[in-house]
Order: structure tokens, then C-alpha cells, then sequence
């Protein structure tokens, strides 16, 4: 009778996605990112409003162990958001289960500031020194041959985003992190899919983060993820994430160590409750299974959509090939096998036209354009209207109220960024009549600017 019903429910929301279709957007605007869904989304998240169990459960089980599988990592723990996955990657070293690999107070992470903003801002939050190297402009990575003047004895960490689902030069970086005992952390938010050697990234760092946002390769609403193939940092990061307790039960299940009033920690009285015990001040950043629901049924096309934006990219890479005097067209790493996020371009300085624009007569052809995030975070009012403390490469401590041209000069690369780079959609949704009316526009730009 049960699963009779959830078929009926089922079925009378299935005529109505049919009638409404309410994930696809009905004008003709090529958007940069976007969501594709259908019925098996609306079914999942059908059965777990049916389950009424609402926060964490059976779908997120089924969706950890299926990203762990397909990535071929250990640990795969979700969270509300690439942004807070970050905040817990970097919080989770900060732990004092860590002993003397721990990063304190006033440590350094190298990372760039041609950046997503929340890969830079868990540095500050947690109360270390951001260390920005410059970028390569094509491949909009770190340059890595830069980081090793960086590096100073308080540099415990390389946090890094595979930036537009471009791998950074993860051969030279390990060997970096190895040499000099530094943690890695990749920032995998636009990467999922993505190879570096054979292996997908998210896979490399000591943790990796992921973002299910509606723009990204699969999306649960709002979402994220971590990845670790250590057992002691994903106690230390389900311990932040949920709390900050020492107990390990997941919802609804109590004495999963079997030692729940038999244990003394802390300094509390013998036989305290173990789902009372805290061993960090953490957070709840956990997510609802609804989420869980969505996410897993975008498991299934995983990679269908990774094949998508193969094609779209491959396909803008040649249209636009015809128009490299006046642009820089994007580039990879040795042994990196891109899962493109979005295209991005660079408008060479003599190009005779300015990126700003093109973007705005892209968009007036129903073309969406972005900008590479941040461009320079240094710039932004974030660290011009605060005081902050930084380095740049191999700078003395700086505060962001001090900033001046001088500081700005060190990173030629990532203000070249923000003044010449942009990108434009690759996501599965887009068609091959999509990509050749990008080309056509581009080609219709270039003609007006020869006037
Ligand atoms: C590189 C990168 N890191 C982190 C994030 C943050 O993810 P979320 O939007 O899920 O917080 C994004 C978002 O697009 C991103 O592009």
C-alpha cells in the first residue's frame, strides 16, 4: 500500500513537471551556468519528503558512498556549501588532535588572489596569513614555480582551487608539500570530473572540497563536500561540521562506540555522555536529505554532463580559434585533463577593443558573461576597507590599509586578469546551436570594432 501511494504522489508531480518544466528557462539567454533536472531529481526528493525524516539520512548515506566510489577516496562527507566545506577543510588543521602538525595562529597559506573569494577567506577567518602567489594568465593557476619563494617557516599549508575546473600543476605542488611537510588542500569546487595523471582531482589534497551549487558539475540546491583519505581528518572534520561533538553517531543513532557513559574526556566527571562531549568548538553545517535526494539522482548523469562540457569547450576552443589575435584562449597543464566550469578568455592589450565592452554587447545578445571572480581579491573592497594581514611571494608582513601600487606590481598576472579576463558558459544545457550563435556574436563584435 506504502509504495503504492509514493507511485501515485509520484506520478501527479511527474505530470506536472511534464506541463511546467520548471527547471528549464524559457527565453533564449545563454546563461554561464546552470542546472539540468528532470523527473528522477523531482522523484528522489518526493520520496524524501515522504520519509519526513528531514535532516540528514538515507540519501545522504547513499550519496557519500557513491561520490567516494566514483572518486575513489575513503572519505566523503557532505556539507551546506563549497564555501563552508572550505571554512572546515582549513578549520579541521587547526585541530589540537593534530599535535605539532597542527597550524596555529599567525601561520602562513600560500594560495592566490585571483580567486573565489571563500577560498581565501577561511585563511583570515581561522586566523592565518593568506600568502598570494601570481597566475599564469591561459591557465589562470598558480604560477608554480613562484611558490617555492613563498615558502617561509611559518607556511603549514597550500590551499588552492582547480580555478574554472582547470587542474592546477598538481606534479610540482606535491613534490612542494612533500619537501617542505605542507598540507594541501585543493579547493575541487569548479573540478569535479576533472584529471591531473589519469586520476580526477579532489583526490590529491591532504582534503579536497566540493561545491553543489546549481552552477556546478552536479548540484543539490545549495551544497558541498569533502574528501579525505584520512581517517583521523574526517573525525577532525565530521567533528566541525556537526557541532564540534566527539561522538560520531549519525542522526538518529545513539552508542555507535559502544562506550557512550564509560569514558573520561576531558575534564568531565567519569561516564559523561558521549553525544554531549565536545572535543572542538565547531559548527552545524550539516545538510537536509532533500538535498541529499537531488544530489543523488545527479550522480546518474555525472558523466553524461562531464562529456557535455567536454564537447561545448572543445567546440567553442575551435570557433573561436579564428579570433586569437585578439585573445588569449585558455590553456592546461601537462597530464591535466580539464572539466571546464566555464571558457575563459583574455582580451589581448592590443586587441583594439576592451573587455567590458564585449561583455556588455555579448550580453545584449542574449550571451551571459563573468568575470574570473574576485580578479584581484586584493582590490576588492574586502581588503582595501579592512585591515588585514598578508604577504605577497616573498614580501614582508603587510597589512591590506597599507596596499599601493608598489604591492599590485608584484602580481602583474592577476591584475591582468581583472582587467582582460572573462568567461562564458560550457554547462551541459547549452547546444550546439548555443555555441554557434557565441561564435556568431563574437565574429559580429570583432566585424563593428574593424569599422
Ligand atoms: C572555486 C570555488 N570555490 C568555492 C566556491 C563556493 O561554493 P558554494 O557556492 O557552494 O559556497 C565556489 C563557488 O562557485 C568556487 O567557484
Amino acid at each position: 500500500m506504502e509504495n503504492l501511494l509514493r507511485y501515485l504522489v509520484k506520478f501527479f508531480a511527474g505530470i506536472y513537471f511534464d506541463f511546467k518544466k520548471p527547471s528549464q528557462r524559457k527565453d533564449s539567454y545563454i546563461a554561464v551556468t546552470g542546472k539540468v533536472l528532470d523527473k528522477k531529481e523531482l522523484n528522489n526528493m518526493i520520496d524524501a519528503t515522504l520519509d519526513m525524516w528531514l535532516t540528514t539520512g538515507r540519501f545522504n548515506d547513499k550519496f557519500e558512498a557513491k561520490m567516494a566510489s566514483f572518486l575513489g577516496v575513503k572519505h566523503f562527507l557532505t556539507t551546506n556549501s563549497g564555501s563552508s566545506a572550505n571554512l572546515l577543510a582549513l578549520t579541521a588543521l587547526t585541530s589540537h588532535k593534530l599535535g605539532n602538525r597542527r597550524i596555529k595562529k599567525g601561520d602562513e597559506v600560500i594560495t592566490v588572489s585571483a580567486a573565489f573569494p571563500t577560498t581565501i577567506s577561511p585563511i583570515v577567518q581561522c586566523g592565518l596569513v593568506p600568502v598570494f602567489a601570481d597566475v599564469n594568465v591561459g591557465t589562470y593557476n598558480i604560477e608554480a614555480e613562484q611558490i617555492e619563494e613563498c615558502i617561509t617557516p611559518k607556511t603549514k599549508a597550500i590551499f588552492l582551487a582547480h580555478i574554472l575546473g582547470n587542474p592546477i600543476n598538481l606534479g610540482v605542488i606535491q613534490k612542494i608539500c612533500q619537501k617542505h611537510n605542507l598540507w594541501l588542500i585543493e579547493d575541487n569546487c569548479d573540478g569535479l570530473g576533472a584529471q591531473y595523471d589519469g586520476k580526477y582531482t579532489g583526490t590529491y589534497g591532504h582534503i579536497s572540497t566540493f561545491s553543489f551549487y546549481p552552477a556546478h558539475h552536479i548540484t543539490m540546491g545549495e551544497g558541498g563536500a569533502l574528501a579525505t583519505n584520512d581517517t583521523q581528518l574526517f573525525r577532525i572534520i565530521l567533528s566541525f561540521r556537526d557541532w564540534g561533538r566527539d561522538c560520531w553517531c549519525p542522526p538518529g543513532k545513539d552508542n555507535t562506540c559502544k562506550n557512550r557513559f564509560n569514558m573520561q574526556l576531558g575534564n568531565l566527571p567519569f561516564g559523561y555522555d558521549h553525544k554531549y562531549t565536545y572535543s572542538h568548538l565547531g559548527f552545524n553545517l550539516k545538510i537536509t536529505d532533500w538535498q541529499a535526494a537531488c544530489g543523488l539522482a545527479q550522480t546518474d548523469k555525472l558523466l553524461g554532463f562531464i562529456a557535455a562540457r567536454e564537447k561545448n569547450f572543445n567546440n567553442l576552443f575551435l570557433g573561436l580559434k579564428q579570433f586569437e589575435k585578439y585573445f588569449i584562449l585558455p590553456s592546461w597543464e601537462a597530464g591535466a585533463k580539464p572539466c571546464w566550469f566555464g571558457f575563459p578568455l583574455t582580451v589581448k592589450a592590443d586587441a583594439g577593443f576592451d573587455k567590458i565592452s564585449l561583455c556588455k554587447f555579448l550580453e545584449s545578445k542574449g550571451i551571459g558573461t563573468r568575470q574570473l571572480f574576485t580578479g584581484n581579491i586584493l582590490r576588492q573592497p574586502a581588503f582595501t576597507d579592512d585591515d588585514i594581514s598578508f604577504r605577497i611571494r616573498n614580501s614582508e608582513l603587510l597589512s591590506s590599509r597599507d596596499l599601493g601600487p608598489q604591492h599590485y606590481a608584484m602580481l602583474p598576472n592577476t591584475d591582468t586578469v581583472m582587467n582582460y579576463t572573462f568567461w562564458i558558459g560550457v554547462w551541459p544545457g547549452i547546444t550546439q546551436e548555443g555555441i554557434e550563435r557565441i561564435i556568431a556574436a563574437f565574429g559580429e563584435f570583432i566585424n563593428s570594432q574593424k569599422k
